[in-house]
């Protein structure tokens, strides 16, 4: 993660729901770091839909594509019918394979375990989520599960670059195999092959029903998780329930030499506009974000601040139990960045 970019555009996304009160939030928060950042700000999602006829407009893709870095608030999908995931179409047109959610437990938030620290790295493009649905007959559908050795290797790679490089003591596989011998199993064959290649990492497999269980009892056992797209994407949830909910959660696409940065929440349309959505998980986002770009000192700077912030317990959003609104929790935060 630690590459530095030479000028600092980054492409900013508001997003939809809830994207644009804590996109504004996160972007005043960075700035308070001193990292002097250009924001090219695109519309993407329904705003783009109304604005452009399309959700995901080339222009997007382009400034994406040509800044190497986005930050991007939550988009809608549409259940059932509708127009196709912009999230998925994103992590496609720039082939963002590794989808990297660290999920850790903060002071000051009450949870049933002490000591959570765990990331989880989810094969962002293929699986069930590749798109693939068709009716076969009325009242017959298939959706296909696409695995391919092409892509498990290279996110079995990512998963354990990250061990070695953050120092982490162990990769759990998390699969179903047992069942989907072809699909899970060739996922599994090319993870232990690329497992071998780094004995100083530990490495173990959970059929993904017991890890589920394993998650919520003890999880402490885990340190990285590496697993295909739709279990990732339930596990990350679930992890981020055991911490305090998705407001803690954040999240980024990585892709080669392209990376987008995000909460793992969604838009929140039952809370969108209220200025009370917690900022957090896409501010943390931010710190991921300016790792990334190698900013280091200043995205230690966020991560302090926001722990000082939850250990003092004085502002809170609701979902975390308090009062707070959303500029509120970010002017917290920025009050201790600019105290360091
Ligand atoms: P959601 O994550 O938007 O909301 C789930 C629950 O968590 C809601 O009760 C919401 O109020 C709460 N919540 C979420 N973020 C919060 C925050 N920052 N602060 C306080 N409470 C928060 O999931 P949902 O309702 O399933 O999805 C809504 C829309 O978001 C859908 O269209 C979905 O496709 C989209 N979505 C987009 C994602 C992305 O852009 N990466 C990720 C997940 C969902």
């Amino acid at each position: 993660m630690a590459e530095t970019v030479k000028e600092r555009i980054v492409t900013l996304i508001p997003g939809d729901g809830i994207g644009p009160e804590i996109t504004k939030v996160a972007v005043n928060v960075i700035e308070a770091t001193g990292v002097k950042i250009k924001w090219e700000e695109v519309l993407a999602g329904e705003s783009a839909l109304c604005e452009y006829g399309d959700p995901l407009p080339e222009h997007v893709i382009a400034s994406i594509r040509k800044n190497r870095v986005a930050l991007k608030g939550p988009l809608t999908t549409p259940v059932g019918g509708g127009f196709q995931s912009v999230n998925l179409r994103i992590r496609k047109a720039l082939d963002l394979y590794a989808n990297l959610r660290p999920i850790r437990k903060f002071p000051g938030i009450k949870t049933p375990f002490d000591n959570i620290d765990l990331i989880i790295v989810r094969e962002n493009t293929e699986d069930l989520y590749s798109g693939l649905e068709h009716i076969v007959v009325p009242g017959v559908v298939e959706s296909l599960k696409i695995i391919t050795e092409r892509a498990s290797k290279r996110i079995a790679n990512f998963a354990f670059s990250i061990a070695r490089r953050w120092k982490r003591r162990k990769v759990t596989a998390v699969h179903k195999a047992n069942i989907m011998k072809l699909s899970d199993g060739l996922f599994l064959k090319t993870v232990r092959e690329e497992a071998v290649k780094h004995p100083e990492i530990e490495y173990n497999e959970l059929i993904v029903d017991n890890a589920a269980m394993q998650m919520v009892m003890n999880p402490s056992q885990f340190d990285i998780v590496l697993t295909e797209n739709l279990y990732g994407d339930i596990f990350s949830d679930l992890a981020a329930g055991l911490v305090g909910g998705l407001g803690l959660a954040p999240g980024a696409n990585i892709g080669d030499g392209v990376a987008v940065f995000e909460a793992v929440h969604g838009s929140a349309p039952d809370i969108a506009g209220k200025n009370i959505a917690n900022p957090i998980a896409i501010i943390l986002a931010g710190a991921l974000m300016l790792d990334w770009m190698g900013e280091t000192e200043a995205a230690k700077k966020i991560r302090k601040s926001v722990e000082l912030v939850l250990e003092e317990g004085k502002v809170r959003t609701r979902d975390l139990g308090g009062t707070a609104n959303t500029v509120e929790m970010g002017d917290a935060i920025i009050e201790k960045i600019l105290k360091m």
